[in-house]
């Protein structure tokens, strides 16, 4: 397979003017990654700073409820609130190495702007960050978070002025300053190498995973849920599943957003609803009109705001390697209310998708089995929207 694809989808799509980047970031990767210094410094921070290694809960009443075990790889309990510092303090770290004193990253509902913001104050880099006046209005707790950390935060006002708007500008912004700056990319998507680099730096979700559950139940899981935004929760935890040929029988299955559910409503599933296309620099399946254009998309959780998708997963899609569905904004926040309720924990409306695949789809999954849900953030940040919609939820 030519470097930067997955199948047919991936490589690296760009002006002329971010190929040298690119390059140089390609070579880094190659040249420092792998190392064991930059390796022990990573896990140190990770374990020390960020929390790691995160817990795997048991559910106890949703299980009895259930027929089933249903485990939570508790992403939510890491530092910022989210997976997002996983990789931003990898990217922070291979930037210090690299010789770069500053940070640019994109951001949606703020939480990889939140992650990139509290790496870059504690590695000495400074940061700017993209994002559309949208989610700034959206995600104002964030953008305190953000400026608090030492973070400049550029409001985006082209487009949609959400997310790929905020691509756009942090792209243009990288490529004026590629001497000094590191683009610190939010997801497991975009030009080569960012699906593999940001995937590499998340994987640490599905190696923990395995061996909790070896060590909890003494077997790998039945099934594995996690929730699709550009990607980088999922392929995190299901690329290592996917590299153990003992894993083979392990269902991976990703949930995209199908926002309100209305016939013709705006959606963020590109897999199930998209077709192959071009965007950010990848080729991968995107929601797109018969002329190219790219469609708004919509869900009820900005995080997974997104038309396209990292290209592994369109890959692992078309191979058969994963399974992808949608759960609408309603079922999510059932979902939601659900778990606040049943255990104890305020899951983050992106997660909440996944988890409620696993509720919706009980009688189809095993009776006695064993299902781990990624639980990729906390909820606080979902509080404004949360409130919105607290009559409907009965709480
Ligand atoms: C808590 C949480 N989960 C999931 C996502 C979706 O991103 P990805 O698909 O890259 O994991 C986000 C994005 O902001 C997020 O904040």
């Amino acid at each position: 397979m030519p470097k930067g694809y997955f199948g047919p989808f991936g490589g690296r799509y760009v002006p002329e003017l971010l190929i040298p980047p690119l390059e140089e970031l390609d070579d880094a990767c190659a040249a420092i990654l792998p190392s064991p210094a930059f390796q022990q410094e990573l896990d140190l921070l990770l374990r020390t700073y960020a929390g790691r290694e995160t817990p795997l809960t048991l559910c106890p009443t949703l299980s009895r409820r259930l027929g089933f075990q249903l485990w939570l790889k508790r992403e939510d309990l890491l530092h910022t609130g989210a997976h997002k510092i996983n990789n931003t303090l990898g990217q922070a770290l291979l930037a210090r190495r690299m010789g770069k004193t500053a940070l640019v990253a994109e951001t949606g509902a703020g939480q990889h702007g939140v992650a990139t913001a509290a790496a870059a104050a504690r590695l000495g880099l400074s940061c700017t960050v993209f994002m559309g006046e949208e989610d700034v209005r959206r995600q104002a707790p964030n953008v305190a978070r953000m400026r608090l950390l030492g973070a400049e935060v550029r409001p985006v006002a082209a487009g949609t002025k959400t997310l790929k708007d905020a691509i756009n500008e942090a792209l243009r912004f990288w490529i004026a300053r590629q001497r000094t700056t590191h683009y610190c990319f939010g997801t497991a998507a975009g030009p080569h190498p960012f699906p593999t680099l940001v995937r590499d730096l998340q994987s640490v979700i599905g190696r923990e995973t395995m061996a909790q559950c070896r060590n909890a139940f003494g077997a790998l899981p039945d099934v594995v849920v996690a929730c699709v935004g550009g990607g980088s929760n999922a392929i995190g935890m299901f690329f290592p599943f996917t590299r153990n040929p003992e894993a083979a029988s392990v269902r991976l299955v990703g949930i995209e957003a199908g926002g309100s559910g209305e016939p013709g409503c705006h959606t963020s599933a590109p897999l199930n609803l998209g077709s192959p296309g071009v965007l950010h620099g990848q080729h991968s399946m995107l929601l797109q009109d018969r002329d190219g254009q790219i469609l708004p998309s919509h869900s009820v959780s900005a995080g997974l705001d997104y038309p396209g998708v990292g290209p592994e997963h369109a890959h692992f899609q078309a191979a058969g390697l994963a399974e992808y569905h949608i759960v609408v904004d309603r079922s999510a926040l059932a979902a939601f209310a659900a778990l606040c309720r049943s255990e104890g924990i305020l899951p983050a409306l992106e997660s909440s998708h996944a988890l409620a695949w696993v509720l919706d789809n009980a009688d189809a999954l095993p009776e006695g089995g064993q299902v781990v849900v990624n639980l990729s953030g906390r909820g606080d940040k979902d509080m404004d929207i949360i409130r919105e919609h607290l009559p409907s939820l009965g709480l």
